[in-house]
């Protein structure tokens, strides 16, 4: 998270036509290149299995930033084509070491750091590594980048982890987490940190309950049957929202260093609560959506997708109700919600505060008295606080209104646009700091926590509750709030 001077590397990207290069990487690498922060040395390579020479590549890349660039970031010709010249391409089989000799020759040469980013399954990580190794493309200056999934279970996880770690140090290894490289989810550690207003509050005293909702409308649709492998829980819950509850939760790290910042972030993970199968039914609802209604149009449900397997019991939907045994979390519940198909792409954290210990105001506007703070990772990235003020006008003696104190990001700070994750985590692995990464112990405990859920859901064998597509979730997930005496933010 520094600006540090701009050091020029080699980019290789492994999986280079794959889909998370096509919308994601090089549309990222690009923007940073016409923001002035790639090195004019920097060389981008792409390798895959398809055999293309560097110009055909070049075309295939500028087709695809016709849909994942704007119009107006692509009218710049002359960066486009500084761009278009730091790209190059080798086809070759990513798991057969012969193809890895020219690229081998072409980054001894060059002398600069690689950075080689592995965009591809996690089945053939180990096979890259040894190519890697084998043809002598890496040395110890040498960083890698693992895209998710990290495993499906713990077992799987420490399989990747160890095939990796034969030929890479940790210090040396970048997993990324796309959420960690969200502007807003950077701006919880500027908050929490640099605010002695929200520092002092940020314990079991103070909060009530958290919650945080990722909700998506997009469906399984297109990546069915790998999405079907994995479900909400393994995509979303065991990577994205866990590390999102461990930026609120975790204590003040004692610098802004990489392991300071995790060393904090896997505590929080230690002292998660395992949910076994005895607290399913009162801690974790799993659903699945059926054909509905997103804003006007009718879409299928999830077993009637296509390429859907009709007996899938794939959960598309989870809400948790997590507890941390710590002292700063003892008795303050969070609760997580995410999932696919629902009425809108909406992903909120909310820290709901505990009210006052004495109220004086008309009973029936108790709930007016609490404040939220409200952290909006997208569409419309800000941080609001909801505030309780009298509302005006001389008929309207004490009563009281609640507002926001709202901070909205591009307007405040007149940007026209809010950098995408990718381009956040590129310039970091770039720039070598590991803070935005997930270290592998967290990577390991975020699993252990989330297989003991999925250990209770097989034990139980129930299929996942059913929902309708443009609704938030099964009944039960409002039951597992409500319970409490609470409620999800947008019923409140
Ligand atoms: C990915 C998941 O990690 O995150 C997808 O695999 C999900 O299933 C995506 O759609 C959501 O990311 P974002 O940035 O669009 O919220």
């Amino acid at each position: 998270m520094t600006m540090t001077t701009l050091q020029a590397c080699n980019l290789v990207l492994f999986g280079a036509l794959g889909d998370l290069s096509r919308r994601k990487l090089l549309p990222a690498l690009y923007q940073l290149d016409r923001a002035g922060l790639l090195h004019a040395d920097t060389e981008i390579i792409g390798m895959a299995r398809d055999s293309l020479d560097d110009q055909s590549f070049r075309q295939v890349m500028l087709e695809n930033f016709q849909r994942f660039v704007s119009k107006d970031d692509l009218a710049d010709q002359q960066a486009l084509e500084r761009f278009c010249a730091r790209v190059h391409y080798i086809g070759t089989d990513l798991t057969k070491v012969e193809g890895y000799l020219p690229l081998a020759e072409r980054l001894q040469q060059s002398g600069r750091t690689s950075v080689c980013y592995l965009a591809t399954p996690p089945g053939i990580f180990g096979a890259i590594c040894e190519c890697l190794q084998g043809s002598g493309a890496i040395n110890s200056d040498t960083r890698i980048v693992l895209e998710k999934p990290l495993g499906k279970d713990l077992a799987s996880s420490k399989v990747i982890n160890d095939q990796v770690a034969r030929f890479f140090q940790e210090s040396q290894i970048y997993r990324i987490d796309h959420y960690l490289g969200k502007e807003t989810v950077q701006n919880l550690i500027a908050l929490r940190f640099a605010n002695n207003l929200f520092g002092s509050q940020w314990n079991q005293n103070h909060i009530d309950h958290v919650q945080i909702t990722v909700a998506e409308e997009v469906g399984a649709e297109g990546r069915w049957s790998y999405y079907d492998k994995s479900g909400q829980m393994r995509d979303m819950v065991q990577n994205h929202l866990l590390q999102l509850l461990c930026l609120i939760a975790m204590d003040p790290p004692s610098e802004l260093s990489a392991d300071s910042i995790r060393d904090e972030k896997l505590k929080v993970l230690r002292a998660l609560k395992p949910i076994t199968a005895d607290r399913l039914s009162q801690q974790v609802v799993r659903g699945q959506y059926v054909a509905g209604n997103i804003q006007g149009k009718a879409v299928p449900g999830y077993l009637e997708e296509d390429g859907a397997n009709p007996h899938s019991t794939t959960e598309t939907f989870v809400a948790i109700k997590a507890e941390i045994a710590n002292w700063r979390w003892a008795g303050v519940p969070f609760y997580l919600r995410t999932g696919k198909r629902m009425p809108t792409k909406w992903s909120e954290i909310i820290i709901h505060f505990k009210q006052q210990p004495h109220y004086i105001f008309a009973p029936e506007q108790r709930n007016l008295a609490s404040n939220k703070l409200i952290i909006r990772l997208q569409p419309d990235e800000g941080i609001s606080l909801q505030v309780a003020t009298k509302d005006q006008g001389l008929d309207k003696g004490m009563r009281l209104r609640s507002g926001p104190l709202s901070l909205n990001f591009s307007e405040a700070f007149h940007q026209d646009r809010i950098p995408d994750a990718y381009e956040r985590l590129l310039l970091e692995v770039l720039q070598g700091n590991q803070a935005l990464f997930v270290r592998r112990d967290e990577v390991e405990y975020a699993w252990k926590w989330v297989d003991t859920i999925i250990k209770g859901w097989d034990e139980l064998n129930e299929p996942p509750k059913k929902y309708q597509a443009g609704t938030w979730g099964p009944v039960s997930s409002i039951a597992l709030i409500s319970r409490d005496g609470r409620a999800w933010h947008e019923d409140a």
